[in-house]
């Protein structure tokens, strides 16, 4: 079962940014899926870094309408991307040393960071770039 799905409200209303949620949030809901399921470290660890290296390609593309569009709020949003890459990397790190049990809450977080990063700081973002005529 996904542990979120995508829904409208989300849309922070540029295209490009909004595909790239959806693509993030497919990826979190099959390693939900993963754990719930059980599945071997290793796939639980592919699907992490398949996330990590979306979540990478993803924040450069916010980063450079940032950079493009001059945001004024840059510096903090790129802060706040940078713990979550953090946090990443800590569950890699975490799952590579066998780490499974606790996993799903750690993994929850994840979740959790996400939808309130894309409700409030890429919500933020969007509406700036609306301003600019980006959609
Ligand atoms: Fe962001
Ligand atoms: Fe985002």
């Amino acid at each position: 079962m996904p542990i979120v799905s995508w829904c409208d409200e989300y849309s922070v209303n540029v295209g490009e940014i909004d595909i790239q949620h959806q693509k993030m949030l497919e990826i979190v809901n099959n390693l939900h899926t993963a754990v719930e399921e059980c599945r071997d470290k290793s796939i639980l660890k592919g699907l992490l870094i398949e996330l990590v290296d979306f979540t990478h390609l993803h924040f450069s593309t916010e980063e450079r309408y940032m950079n493009e569009y001059d945001f004024p709020g840059s510096e903090n949003h790129k802060n706040e991307h940078k713990v979550l890459l953090q946090h990443l990397d800590n569950l890699v790190a975490a799952v590579s040393s066998g780490r499974y049990p606790t996993f799903c809450s750690d993994y929850d977080v994840s979740s959790d960071w996400f939808l309130f990063h894309v409700s409030n700081s890429d919500k933020n973002l969007g509406n700036y770039l609306n301003t600019k005529g980006v959609t």
